[in-house]
């Protein structure tokens, strides 16, 4: 059994927020800034105002890391946890190839079948396996005290871990956001720069901390509670965007564009809109036939649909609605030319 608290006045500080708070503001997610942060190294405590990174100079103050789960987001922490300096001392994945793999990957790790076995080794586990898993897998351990367990779910809070839990540990979670697949390189360098929200017990938030900024990410502490929105952005950023280009490449079909070609004409558009709204703002980034109130070009559009890409027209009118509320709050239309672009995309293309 391995306690990283063993000594109490070597628990972890408070953290701050360091996460692009701007950016988050931007998508609606109110993140927690704490001033005057207070961090440990070594045996001197220092308070901190700013947000510079922070890394602990000595080995020994970084705790032996265990990884639950060799799937994407394990196998991708694994190697940039260990990489960054921290000890990545063991690995549990059920499957002997996925085992073998992570041998591979990160010097000196020992490999397991089962996550219990990684309590006898680790002083914070990562819970790296599907949200629906995660309960049943920390139903089935329990953590001694001084020992800190994480998910990497970005829905969950850290109370999904409770089954885990024994008196003096520590629970919280820690989601990357970033789209990993099975490409363990790509993973880690996309790592580098993206957002790590992290949230759960107090006395844990500073280590995930400085854990996010040892792999390169800038952590941003959430509030309760708001872990599925803060989710629900995210997949809407992700699985919409490539929903919303499923339908453009349908669009571009009929007017002769395959594919390959359609992400290059209107990859570069999505490209430049993107660079407009993080210059101007969402708002003043809106340009198209609906916030000009354009009504013939809209109707003309409606009828493309129907005739060469039906199955774009549902996301074509959801994203018109939303695209007139933004034209309405920007006063770029009369109350009547909205009503009547209103009244066009109340019917079916
Ligand atoms: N992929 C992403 O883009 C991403 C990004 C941020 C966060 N996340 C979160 O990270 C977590 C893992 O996602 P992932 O994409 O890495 O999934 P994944 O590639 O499917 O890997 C999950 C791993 O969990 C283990 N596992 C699966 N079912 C299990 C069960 N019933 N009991 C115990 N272990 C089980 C398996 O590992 P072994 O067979 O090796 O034991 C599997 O490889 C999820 O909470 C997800 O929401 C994912």
């Amino acid at each position: 059994m391995r306690g990283w608290t063993d000594d109490p006045d070597r628990s972890p500080a408070v953290p701050g927020t360091r996460g692009p708070l701007e950016e988050l503001a931007a998508a609606g997610i109110e993140v927690e800034v704490a001033p005057g942060v207070e961090h440990r190294h070594g045996e001197t405590v220092h308070a901190h105002d700013h947000p510079h990174p922070h890394r602990h100079d000595r080995s020994g103050d970084h705790p032996a890391v265990g990884i639950a789960g060799a799937g994407a987001v394990g196998t991708a922490l694994a190697v940039a946890v260990s990489r960054a300096g921290w000890p990545v001392v063991a690995v549990a994945s059920r499957d002997a190839a996925r085992r073998e793999r992570v041998r591979g990957l990160v010097p000196g790790v020992r490999v397991f079948a089962e996550a219990n076995a990684l309590l006898d080794e680790s002083e914070l586990v990562i819970l790296a396996v599907p949200d629906d898993a995660i309960a049943g897998v920390a139903g089935s351990l329990r953590l001694y005290g001084g020992q800190a367990l994480v998910h990497t779910s970005g829905l969950l809070g850290a109370e999904a871990l409770a089954g885990a839990m024994a008196a003096g540990t520590f629970a919280g979670s820690f989601h990357p956001l970033v789209s990993i697949t099975a490409d363990v390189e790509r993973a880690v360098a996309d790592l580098r720069g993206a957002t790590v929200a992290i949230e759960g017990d107090e006395a844990l938030l500073g280590l995930l901390a400085d854990l996010a900024e040892a792999i390169g990410a800038v952590p941003a502490r959430l509030p309760p509670g708001s872990k599925p929105a803060y989710h629900a952005a995210a997949v809407l950023a992700a699985g919409g965007l490539v929903a919303l280009l499923d339908a453009v490449a349908e669009l571009a079909r009929g007017a002769g564009l395959d594919e390959q070609a359609a992400l290059a004409v209107y990859g570069r558009l999505v490209e430049q809109t993107l660079a407009n709204a993080r210059a101007l703002g969402i708002r003043a980034a809106l340009t198209g036939p609906v916030v000009r109130g354009d009504l013939g070009t809209i109707e003309a559009h409606l009828a493309a649909l129907a005739a060469r890409a039906p199955g774009a027209g549902e996301l074509y009118l959801a994203a018109a609605r939303r695209e007139l509320a933004l034209a309405e709050e920007r006063g770029a239309l009369t109350p009547d030319r909205a009503e009547r672009v209103r009244g066009l995309l109340a019917m079916r293309p």
